[in-house]
């Protein structure tokens, strides 16, 4: 019998042993040519709900739904064999009660084929974060800034610069870790607290924005490979500038078609082989 070939990913208890041991490296992905590039490289493919804005040009996430999460999530792992896939809840889909959280969250797990779910909040999810992963289902967390709480923060902000608020995200992280989630992200908070909060919880921390002491990284693959370019976070370093080359793809076709070099014969069926090689 032939090994499936999910048996081959990195499962969810491997990237809980990485704490303290190897980085953990993370890129969000959200359709399967993606998925495939990345795949080879990188411990866990995030289908961040940033699809919202990276894709569907949205203001926020808080627009983005449960089937659009499925469907991006389906394809990721469609399109890869090797990195842990987890999919993000969207707003909405999980605050109300640990029940709804459930509901929606077997779903992302039973249509995608996905590891496990990611979900933001602190102390205020931690009773949801026990109920999944008391029934199997494998939680990220999410603490510091929450994009889908951008509307009570009023605006992205970096966290925790006030000691009131680094405590508020301290004790979220220790809620989160305490509560089973195997992992947490921590994002845009201040760099001495990313490393006080990956001292303190059991699990690996995974920043974006936060320090360098975190147990792995997490950018926006479209930010690192300069594909997006309306505005670049200081937290991102970027890799290339394929917007650019797509630009000048673009360019060079359009030209090729207006000028009729495209198509040409060998780009023809019914062709004689003579005409279409020798061009
Ligand atoms: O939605 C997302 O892509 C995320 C990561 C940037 C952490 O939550």
């Amino acid at each position: 019998m032939s090994t499936p070939a999910h048996a081959q990913r990195i499962s969810v208890p491997a990237l809980r042993a990485q704490k303290g041991k190897e980085p953990i490296a993370v890129l969000t992905a959200y359709t399967a040519p993606f998925a495939q590039a990345l795949d080879p490289h990188v411990d866990v493919l995030l289908v961040g709900d940033s699809l919202g804005m990276v894709l569907y040009g949205l203001d926020s996430t808080v627009g983005v739904t449960l089937d659009m999460m499925i469907a991006h999530g389906a394809a990721v792992v469609r399109g890869s064999t090797r990195a842990c896939v987890i999919v993000d809840m969207p707003f909405a889909t999980y605050q109300e009660s640990p029940a709804q959280a459930y509901r929606n969250a077997a779903r992302v797990i039973a249509e995608t084929g996905s590891a496990g779910v990611k979900l933001e909040g602190g102390t205020e999810m931690a009773e949801t974060i026990r109920f999944l992963t008391e029934r199997r289902i494998p939680v990220m967390g999410h603490v510091g800034m929450m994009p889908q709480s951008v509307a009570a923060y009023g605006g992205f902000r970096v966290q925790g610069k006030e000691a009131d608020e680094a405590k508020a995200v301290l004790d979220d992280a220790i809620a989160v870790a305490e509560a089973g989630a195997f992992s947490m992200v921590i994002e845009s908070v201040v760099e001495p607290l990313a490393r006080e909060i990956t001292a303190k919880v059991a699990v690996p921390t995974i920043g974006i924005g936060a320090s360098p002491s975190c147990d792995g990284q997490v950018l926006v693959t479209e930010d690192v490979a300069g594909l997006f370019s309306d505005f670049t976070p200081r937290f991102v370093k970027r890799y290339a500038t394929l917007g650019d080359e797509l630009g000048a793809v673009a360019r060079a076709y359009a030209e090729d078609v207006r000028a009729r070099r495209f198509p040409g014969p060998e780009h023809c069926f019914g062709v004689p082989k003579a005409a279409a090689s020798a061009e």
